[in-house]
């Protein structure tokens, strides 16, 4: 499976490698307030290493996105239980955004996800204040499914947000 690219931004989405992993946590500390230890990303690579990415700017890590599968309760079907890929973390640094890098990455994402994992569906849980996050979600079709109170430790809520992926090959 190929991933998309943008060769006309010198944009590059790849597969995560483990010699990427002190990059990705430098990104993810400085992005969000959510941060976790190196064996966390590790054990995520290595068990869902195609859902995985990374995105090169000219060579230097710009923005990840990393994802694991779940079995879950569907969002959009009552009662059914579905494969799921489920959106740990998404971000971009501060000076490579409106490029659409996050775009592109969940974009690629989801391809995986879809046709590598076999996931009917896509889910996040977002800050409800994360307006930048929220509105890139809706514009790549996800809703939100549900409001989960003080989410976050520092009693923010979030919403969960899902989206039915469609099989295209
Ligand atoms: N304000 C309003 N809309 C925005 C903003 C913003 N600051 N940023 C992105 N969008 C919307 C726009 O509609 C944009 O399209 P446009 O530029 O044509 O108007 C669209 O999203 C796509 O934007 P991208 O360029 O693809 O997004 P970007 O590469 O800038 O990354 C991201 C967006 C990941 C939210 C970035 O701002 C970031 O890293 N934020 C901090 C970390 C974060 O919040 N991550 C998500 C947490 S939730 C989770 O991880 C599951
Ligand atoms: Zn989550």
């Amino acid at each position: 499976m190929t991933l998309e690219v943008r060769p006309d931004r010198h944009l590059m989405v790849r597969e995560a490698m483990e010699e990427d992993l002190l990059a990705v946590m430098n990104i993810n500390r400085i992005c969000l307030p959510e941060n976790y230890t190196y064996g966390f990303f590790e054990t995520v690579l290595r068990s869902y290493p195609k859902s995985f990415l990374v995105a090169e700017v000219d060579k230097n890590i710009a923005g990840y996105i990393m994802c694991r599968v779940e079995r879950i309760f569907s969002k959009f079907q009552r009662f059914k239980i579905c494969k799921a890929g489920h959106v740990i973390s998404i971000a971009v640094l501060p000076e490579y955004r409106r490029m659409g890098i996050a775009s592109l990455l969940m974009k690629n994402a989801m391809k995986v996800l879809r046709e590598v994992y076999d996931c009917s569906e896509v889910f996040l849980e977002v800050r409800i204040s994360n307006n930048p996050a929220i509105t890139l979600y809706e514009k790549l079709g996800f809703v939100k499914v549900d409001r989960i109170k003080q989410y976050y430790i520092d009693g923010e809520d979030a919403y969960l947000m899902a989206k039915e992926l469609a099989y295209s090959k």
